[in-house]
């Protein structure tokens, strides 16, 4: 290990990471410090160049220290370091950005509300509606419909909407949101086809809405494919069919596009223009500025804003950070890229040729599944394909394999058995096979390791 290795683990003992292990980062070492970045690529303490995988975390859409994204940083730093938009004071980059988003979001979703992180989005989403039915005179409207496998943050109320797994031994609100079965086709759709298993679905949200009561729930809330829950693709069709029950039954629909906005599923928003699908609030970040800086948006329908801007009605909500000078201008300065470089076009292309690829590894003995869209994949890895028997979480196969692709100059996110692929949208077809190929190895070579173990 070199000397700046050395000196940045000795500082990091300082650090809670998010979603570690942090007994198991107390007893090793086996730690990966990134210190620099370029385009697809990053460098770790150690000097290895990888691909980056995983796109930082999702998030580093354009790639890598873009020139045009840092300047803007600086410029708005040089002009406006910062200021609020509380009160009545707004700013010139806000402003714009907001007007920029309006006119990307589908639909009437003209108004947008900025956090610093998705879970604020979500959590600002969920506020928003509260504060939108006590206007209305429903005060009982106020109930989440979410799903087993979403993540959708770790605010407290953001992780009451996400997957109740994640909150094993912490807490979340109690009886404020209700999950409905995963669309998880590969493990729970048994012997139904795709249509059956919609139908399926579609009869569990119509029976939560009984049970609950449709004048007890505000929302439901989904994001168009699953990601920190494995890449779960829901069946043809199921976007549209709950957007029919949330009408039927006026409840709204939040779209959490955190991850799939902003080009990763070849579209700037998923929900209208792959799902064919509007939804009454879109909650995004990530690809919003790229990653440069912290940013959220939370864009909702004139027709909540119409009831939330009523006379007498207060907007008690909102955070120091929101629409930042400097974070709306990296959002400007990356969406500009986007456009420009006709990147969520281009990903139509390249991240259809990832996908297909990625699917072609399902003749690998241990691939039980190939699945997702686009720059946004997940393999799911079974001990016996017939039977789709897992691995014991303690042989921690999604990590071994991760660690190979590391060996071999990728980084790849492991989830139990499901490996997590997210890539910047900018890699070239040759960089595409050489990922293909590094997986293939990877895959090859923890098959033949499980092996000699077992
Ligand atoms: C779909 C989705 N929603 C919300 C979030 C939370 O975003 P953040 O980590 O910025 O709070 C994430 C983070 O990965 C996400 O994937």
């Amino acid at each position: 290990m070199s000397t700046r290795t050395d000196e940045i683990l000795t500082n990091d003992s300082h650090l809670i990471q998010s979603f570690a292990n942090l007994d198991g980062l107390k007893q090793t070492n086996a730690r990966t410090a990134i210190v620099s970045a370029k385009g697809g690529y990053v460098t770790d303490s150690e000097g290895n160049e990888l691909i980056d995988g995983i796109g930082g975390l999702w998030c580093v859409n354009v790639g890598h220290r873009r020139k045009e994204i840092i300047d803007a940083i600086t410029k708005q730093l040089n002009t406006l370091d910062y200021y609020s938009t509380f009160y009545n004071f707004t700013h010139p980059m806000a402003a714009k950005l907001s007007k920029k988003i309006a006119d990307l979001a589908p639909g009437n979703l003209n108004r947008v509300h900025f956090g610093n992180s998705g879970s604020v989005a979500n959590d600002s989403a969920v506020r928003m509606l509260h504060h939108y039915y006590n206007r209305l005179g429903k005060p009982h409207k106020k109930k989440i419909i979410s799903r087993v496998g979403a993540y959708h943050g770790s605010t407290h109320l953001a992780m009451a909407m996400t997957t109740p797994a994640y909150s094993d031994g912490w807490d979340v609100t109690e009886n404020l949101v209700h999950h409905l079965q995963s669309p998880y086709s590969y493990r729970e759709a048994g012997d139904m086809n795709d249509e059956e298993f919609l139908n399926h679905l579609a009869n569990n949200m119509i029976d939560k809405i009984n049970e609950l009561g449709p004048e007890n729930i505000a929302a439901f809330i989904a994001e168009p494919i699953m990601g920190a829950g494995g890449i779960i693709v829901p069946p043809e069709g199921y976007h549209q069919k709950m957007r029919e029950i949330t009408d039927e039954y006026e409840i709204m629909y939040i779209a959490d596009e955190v991850v799939t906005a902003f080009g990763r599923l070849g579209h700037m928003f998923a929900s209208q223009d792959k799902y064919n699908m509007t939804p009454d609030i879109i909650c995004t970040a990530k690809g919003l500025t790229s990653g440069y800086q912290p940013l959220s948006a939370t864009i909702i329908s004139d027709e909540i804003y119409d009831v939330i801007s009523e006379p007498g009605a207060m907007f008690l909500h909102g955070m120091t950070y929101s629409g930042h000078p400097a974070a709306s201008a990296a959002a400007l300065a990356n969406i500009d890229i986007l456009e420009k470089e006709e990147i969520p076009k281009k990903v139509r292309k390249t991240g259809k040729l990832f996908e297909n690829l990625l699917k072609g590894l399902t003749d690998l003995e241990i691939v039980g599944e190939v699945r997702g869209s686009h720059f946004m994949m997940g393999i799911e890895f079974v001990k016996n394909k017939e039977t789709k028997e897992t691995y014991s979480d303690d042989l921690a196969v999604g990590l071994k394999i991760a660690s190979e692709c590391q060996k071999r100059g990728l980084i790849a996110r492991p989830l139990g058995n499901i490996l997590i692929l997210s890539p910047t949208l900018i890699l070239n077809e040759g960089e595409i096979y050489r990922i293909e190929g590094i997986l293939r190895e990877s895959i090859i070579e923890t098959t033949k390791k499980l092996k000699s173990m077992i």
